[in-house]
C-alpha cells in the first residue's frame, strides 16, 4: 500500500532525516586509518542517542549492529566487527534512525586516508548519480526517470548499478511498499505525486553488477570483488519538486 504524507508527517520525516544525516556525518568524519568499525558503530549510536533517537537497523530482521559498514567490495549490509579500516579503504556507512515514530535512512561512502584515483572518481560519481536522481524528482514526473538518472551517469562512467536492492518507500516504517531501482527508462514506472516519500540509494560497482551474500547472511559483496560505492537519501515529493528529508 502507497502511503502518501501531509506536510506534517514530512516534517516528522525531516526530523529523523536530519538526525541519521548528522550521524552519517560526523561518523564519515570518524574513517581513518587504525579505528574498528566496532568504535564507528558505537560512535554513531551514541550521537543517534544523544539526539533523542534509536537506531532503526539494531534488531530489523535480527540485524545485529547499530549501522551498517561496507568496505571495498563490500556493497551494502556489512556488519561492524573488530575489523580496522586500512588506509585506502572505501568505506560505506548506513545509518537508519527512529525519531518520535518516523524513519530516517541515509548513506555515503567515506575515504580512509588517501585512495586512489579509481577509488576516488568511483566515489564522485556515485555521489553525483544520487543528486542527478534527486533532480529528477517532482509531482508527475516517472520513477523510470529517477532510476535513469542513477543508471546513465553510472554507465557513462563504465560503472554497474546493483538490481538485486533497490531504494524504498519510508515513513512510520522503514521500508514501505515504493520500490525505488537503480535501472529503468525514462518516461515508465510508478507517476510521482505529491506526499510520496522514499529513500533512493544508488549502489555502483566497479566491475560486474552481479552481488553475492556472504555466510553472515548479511553483508553483500561484488561478484567479482571489484569496488563498490553506496550513497543514499531520503526525500519527499512536494508541490513544486523535492524536499530532501535528509539535508543537514
Ligand atoms: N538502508 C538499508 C535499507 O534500506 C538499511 C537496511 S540494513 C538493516 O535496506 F540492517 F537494517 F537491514
Ligand atoms: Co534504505
Amino acid at each position: 500500500m502507497l502511503i502518501l504524507k501531509s506536510a506534517s508527517e514530512i516534517a516528522y520525516l525531516k526530523a529523523a532525516g536530519r538526525i541519521a544525516a548528522e550521524t552519517l556525518k560526523k561518523t564519515g568524519e570518524a574513517v581513518k586509518p587504525g579505528i574498528k568499525t566496532s568504535e564507528l558503530d558505537r560512535f554513531a549510536n551514541s550521537l543517534i542517542e544523544k539526539a533523542g533517537a534509536v537506531s532503526a537497523f539494531k534488531g530489523y530482521r535480527g540485524y545485529p549492529a547499530n549501522i551498517c559498514i561496507s568496505i571495498n567490495e563490500e556493497v551494502v549490509h556489512g556488519i561492524p566487527s573488530d575489523r580496522k579500516i586500512k588506509e585506502g579503504d572505501i568505506v560505506s556507512l548506513d545509518v537508519g534512525v527512529i525519531k518520535d515514530g518516523f524513519f530516517g535512512d541515509v548513506a555515503g561512502t567515506f575515504p580512509a586516508g588517501e585512495i586512489s584515483s579509481e577509488a576516488e572518481k568511483l566515489l564522485r560519481t556515485a555521489e553525483e548519480c544520487l543528486e542527478d536522481s534527486i533532480a529528477q524528482v517532482k509531482p508527475d514526473a516517472r520513477m523510470g526517470d529517477v532510476a535513469w538518472a542513477v543508471q546513465s551517469k553510472a554507465e557513462q562512467n563504465g560503472y554497474s548499478v546493483v538490481r538485486d536492492f533497490t531504494g524504498h518507500g519510508i515513513g512510520r516504517s522503514l521500508h514501505e511498499d515504493l520500490q525505488v531501482p537503480n535501472f529503468g527508462k525514462p518516461g515508465t514506472g510508478v507517476r510521482l505525486r505529491e506526499g510520496m516519500t522514499f529513500c533512493i540509494e544508488p549502489m555502483l560497482n566497479a566491475g560486474v553488477y552481479n552481488v553475492v551474500v556472504k555466510s553472515d547472511g548479511w553483508t553483500v559483496t561484488t561478484k567479482d570483488k571489484k569496488l563498490s560505492a553506496h550513497f543514499e537519501a531520503a526525500v519527499a515529493v512536494v508541490k513544486g519538486g523535492v524536499d530532501v528529508l535528509t539535508a543537514l
